[in-house]
Formats: structure tokens, sequence, C-alpha cells
């Protein structure tokens, strides 16, 4: 992989199509292309940032900020971009653009069965805070809810310094 070609940036409406492809690819129960479209026009706690390789959008990420906290809604790479540290980038720059905004804390859902996104949470810090019974419908999957307080969290301290 070519580094140069690699950007993170704020979520665009043409970045939609590219999106919708990495999330249908990425999630059992997808969201709709309204639903990242609602995201980006309508919702003012939202904010988005995308992976671009060259012309294409490669992954994204998105969190609802309130006040002091933030709660990631959801994270994915294309499949065929994944395993080349893209997700960690990733993380990385939400972390570091929550603490722009004043965030404090950050919390996501996990599917207890996404070994591979709880190892990639705790990296950065974040660590199991308790469970939601049931909570994905599709399979009824319990999902563990995870935190990582931004404060002095090594990840953000050494990127703005
Ligand atoms: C989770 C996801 C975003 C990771 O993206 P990625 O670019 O492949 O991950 P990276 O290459 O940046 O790896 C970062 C860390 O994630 C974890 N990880 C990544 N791939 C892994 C694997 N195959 N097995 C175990 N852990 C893995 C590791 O902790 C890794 O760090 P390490 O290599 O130092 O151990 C990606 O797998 C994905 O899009 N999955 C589907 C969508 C999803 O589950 N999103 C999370 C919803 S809560």
């Amino acid at each position: 992989m070519n580094t140069d070609q690699l950007k993170i940036r704020r979520m665009e409406l043409k970045d939609l199509d590219g999106i919708c492809e990495v999330e249908v690819l990425s999630f059992s129960v997808p969201w709709s292309r309204e639903s990242f479209l609602n995201e980006i026009t309508n919702n003012l706690f939202a904010r988005y940032l995308v992976v671009e390789y060259g012309e294409n959008v490669v992954g994204y990420a998105g969190m609802w900020v309130v006040i002091d906290e933030a709660h990631i809604t959801n994270v994915a790479i294309h499949p065929e971009f994944r395993g080349h540290r893209l997700g960690e980038r990733l993380m990385k720059e939400m972390m570091v653009f929550a603490r722009q905004e004043g965030v404090e804390h950050m919390t996501l859902e996990v599917r207890a069965s996404n070994k591979i996104a709880q190892n990639l949470y705790r990296k950065f810090g974040f660590t199991e805070g308790g469970l939601r019974r049931g909570y994905y419908t599709d399979n009824m999957e319990d999902a563990i809810i995870m935190w990582v307080n931004l404060n002095d969290n090594e990840y953000v301290e050494s990127k703005s310094s």
C-alpha cells in the first residue's frame, strides 16, 4: 500500500456511494444510504471521517458528540484494505477530533463475538463497562459496552504534540 495515497478527512455527500459499499460488506444489518445522508445533513451531533485511498473511500467512522461525551456509531474498513493499520489510523484521528470538540469520554457498543474490533479498541485504551443483553436484533447477540477517557490518553497526546 502506498501511504502517499491515503487521506483521512471529513465525510462529504460525494462519499455516500463508497460508504454504502463498505457498509454492506462490513455489517450484517447495514445502515441505509438515507441514514448516512441524514447523519451528514441533519444530525447536528454527528461527526464523520472517511479514509480515502486515491479516489476511493475505503473506510469511515462516526460519532455523536453530546457535550463532553462521544458515542461511536460505526467504524469500518473495506475488506480488501483491512490489516494495513487503516482502522488504527482512523480511530486515532477520531479520538483527536473528539478531543478537539471538547470530548472527555468516548463510548461504543461492539458485538460480543467481534474480537477483532474489541482488540482494536483495547489498543486505544477502551475498557469494558457493561453488557447490553440481546442488543443486536438480527441474532440477539449481546453488546459489550466499552469506554475510554480521553484525558491523558497517549494516542491523543502523541498526535497533538
Ligand atoms: C475492525 C476493523 C475496522 C479493523 O480495521 P483494520 O484496518 O483491519 O485494523 P488494523 O489493521 O488497523 O489493526 C489494528 C488492530 O486491530 C486488531 N486487529 C485487526 N485485525 C485483526 C485480526 N485479524 N485478528 C485480531 N485482531 C485484529 C488488532 O488489535 C490490530 O492491532 P495489532 O495488529 O497491533 O494487534 C475492520 O476489521 C472492520 O472494518 N471490520 C468490520 C466492521 C466492524 O466490525 N466494525 C466495528 C464495529 S463495532
